[in-house]
């Protein structure tokens, strides 16, 4: 049997953490394949989406800026990838190129391992998601798959906000950064996915201090692990979840699809990204 090789594609895509995660997965099971990096440029993405089979890829995982572009190229989508709007995950089903989503899964299953019990009673649970980009879209998706009751969407720009509670439905409540402030101690759930906390110096532009206690707070941002939001919300004893496992945890549905075997995200794992970050 051939060696199935499998790849990201973005551009740049150098910086990737994903042929570390999926290299340690192949050895882990010894399993006849690779998983390596392919820069391309976006005027290329299309054309490379359709020559998958010809150059013998198994599939592969798509970034930015080429998750628009790929749900554009695929001659299939799943659920989730056809309400986020974005494709992260290529396959094969047969001669066909299917796209899924699998951030939505990365999300609920970081939270799921780190906070157990996070979704319990959802019909009384609100959310807070601050930001309202291409990650958030992934996030909603989650939080509705769940059944959650009402979720703030807060936004600099309001009307990307409102843009996206049109399109998610009622349960998406938009909110301005000044009216931020009356819906912090209503949250029992707290996700940034803005990119707020890359930068050592980046601040919040509201208070966080309003969370209730019992709040549980979590980050899209993984670099650096530890992120402005993640230390206040621990100097305040709130729950925290960093936004490393959503990263471990969006690899495993392709690795199944492309090698067969569903990969296990552990201790040991997450210490060989860590080491890397
Ligand atoms: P991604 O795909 O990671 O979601 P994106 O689509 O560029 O990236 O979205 C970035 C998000 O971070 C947006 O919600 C953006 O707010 P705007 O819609 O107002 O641009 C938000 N964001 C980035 N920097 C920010 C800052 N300094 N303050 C507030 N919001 C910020």
């Amino acid at each position: 049997m051939s060696i199935k090789e499998a790849f990201i594609c973005g551009h740049p895509v150098k910086h990737s953490r994903s042929p570390l995660l999926h290299g340690y997965w192949i050895k882990k099971h010894n399993i006849e394949g690779r998983y390596g990096k392919k820069d391309i440029e976006p005027e290329n993405i299309k054309s490379f989406l359709k020559s998958l089979k010809e150059k013998k890829l198994v599939g592969g995982n798509v970034t930015i800026p080429h998750k628009e572009a790929a749900f554009e190229a695929v001659d299939k989508l799943d659920g989730a990838a056809t309400k986020i709007g974005a494709v992260n995950t290529v396959w094969f089903e047969g001669d066909k190129l299917v796209g899924g989503n699998t951030d939505a899964h990365g999300f609920t299953a970081n939270l799921d391992q780190h906070a157990k019990g996070w979704d319990e009673n959802p019909e009384k649970k609100t959310a807070i998601v601050f930001g309202a980009g291409g990650a958030s879209r992934a996030v909603l998706y989650s939080l509705i798959e769940r059944k959650i009751s009402k979720i703030y969407l807060i936004n600099r720009t309001i009307e990307k906000a409102n843009k996206l509670a049109k399109e998610f439905g009622p349960t998406v409540i938009p909110l301005k950064i000044s009216e931020a402030e009356s819906a912090l101690n209503q949250a029992d759930i707290f996700i940034n996915s803005t990119s707020i906390g890359m930068k050592p110096d980046d601040k919040y532009p509201f208070e966080l201090a309003m969370l209730k206690s019992t709040a549980l707070v979590t980050d899209l941002v993984y670099t650096p692990l530890d992120t402005v939001l993640i230390i206040e919300a621990k100097k305040a004893g709130l729950k925290t979840v960093d936004g490393l496992g959503m990263l471990l945890h969006q690899a495993v549905p392709g690795f199944e699809k492309w090698f067969g075997i569903k990969p296990k995200v552990t201790d040991e794992l997450r210490q060989l990204i860590v080491d890397d970050l």
